[in-house]
């Protein structure tokens, strides 16, 4: 008898039913030809070994990699045995790589978040001053990719400036020695955010429906608002940076493709066009909200 090998992924989070990971990467596999499966599963909040035990035993039965999402990245990190730089300034792993010699993990939602705005929207950020809003580990995912895209400035602003300084002070510490030049990050409140050429919303106040207290001329100067979540409809906040002035805005759907993509180069050495992905994800956003 013969047996056909096919490698297993899978994304675990609490919850997991949203997640469009599967779908993404099933049309990815299509698309590259490569043989594998990929499937959820949901993994209980308590006790914290859970997602240790769930992650040991996928490897046991010859899972090759896993896509971690809320609340267990950092558990992920915790967990995994190699990190990759961005990984480590990020203190979290979306991706773990599952190998004979120990569970490797990453951190794509930067290269993500620069894929969809340098590539989709054409957007270059060398040279360009970058506020982020948010401090908590959406915004550290993001610090490293943005250093190394050469950007002029980056500024977190936060709710709490307890928050914003303990992860400037980590990124400091983290970030890998010739990096990025100079470029020191800065700090402040979201009621002071300084005005920049991109503005990213990091925070997860992203799908409320109420405005971030942001100062009115914010977004005057700016050429790109992005959200790091998505929606259907455009979001609180792209309304807010367009009513502001700002001449892009965009939400984050390209980015959930993006780091789904540098996940599969990962771990199958092979680069999905991610466009065509994309184009079937927001159709079918679009059609699910107008039902
Ligand atoms: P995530 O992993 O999505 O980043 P998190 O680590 O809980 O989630 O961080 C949430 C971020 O959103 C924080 O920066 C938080 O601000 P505080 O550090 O001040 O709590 C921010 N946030 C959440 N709700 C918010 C709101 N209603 N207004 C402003 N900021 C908010």
């Amino acid at each position: 008898m013969t047996r056909t090998a096919v490698d297993r992924y899978r994304v675990v989070g609490h919850p997991i039913a949203h997640s469009r990971s599967p779908e993404i990467h099933r049309a990815f596999a299509l698309q590259t030809g490569q043989p594998l499966v990929y499937d959820r599963a949901l993994i209980p909040l308590a006790p914290p070994e859970a997602f240790d035990d769930a992650i040991r035993a996928f490897a046991a039965e010859g899972g090759r990699g896993v896509n971690v999402t809320l609340p267990f990245k950092a558990r992920a990190f915790a967990l995994a045995t190699r990190h990759s730089d961005r990984a480590r300034v990020a203190g979290a792993c979306n991706t773990l790589i599952l190998g004979p010699d120990g569970i490797a993990g990453d951190n794509t939602d930067g290269p993500g978040l620069v894929a969809d705005v340098q590539g989709r929207l054409g957007f270059g950020l060398a040279g360009r001053r970058v506020t982020v809003l948010g401090a908590g580990g959406a915004a550290r995912g993001l610090m490293l990719s943005l250093l190394q895209a050469g950007v002029a400035s980056l500024t977190v602003a936060n709710r709490s400036l307890d928050r914003v300084g303990a992860l400037v002070e980590h990124v400091e510490r983290q970030r890998p020695d010739p990096d990025a030049g100079a470029v020191r990050i800065g700090i402040a409140s979201l009621e002071q955010a300084p005005a920049a050429d991109l503005v990213i919303n990091a925070t997860s106040a992203g799908l409320l429906d109420e405005p971030l207290p942001l100062p009115p001329d914010l977004f005057r100067s700016c050429g790109l608002a992005y959200d790091c979540v998505y929606a259907a409809a455009p979001t609180a906040f792209m309304t807010q940076a367009r009513t502001g002035g700002s001449r892009a805005v965009s939400d984050g759907l390209g980015m959930l493709v993006e780091q789904a993509a540098e996940s599969f180069m990962l771990w199958r050495g092979v680069r999905p066009r991610t466009a065509p992905v994309l184009a079937a994800l927001r159709e079918s956003l679009t059609a699910a909200s107008a039902r």
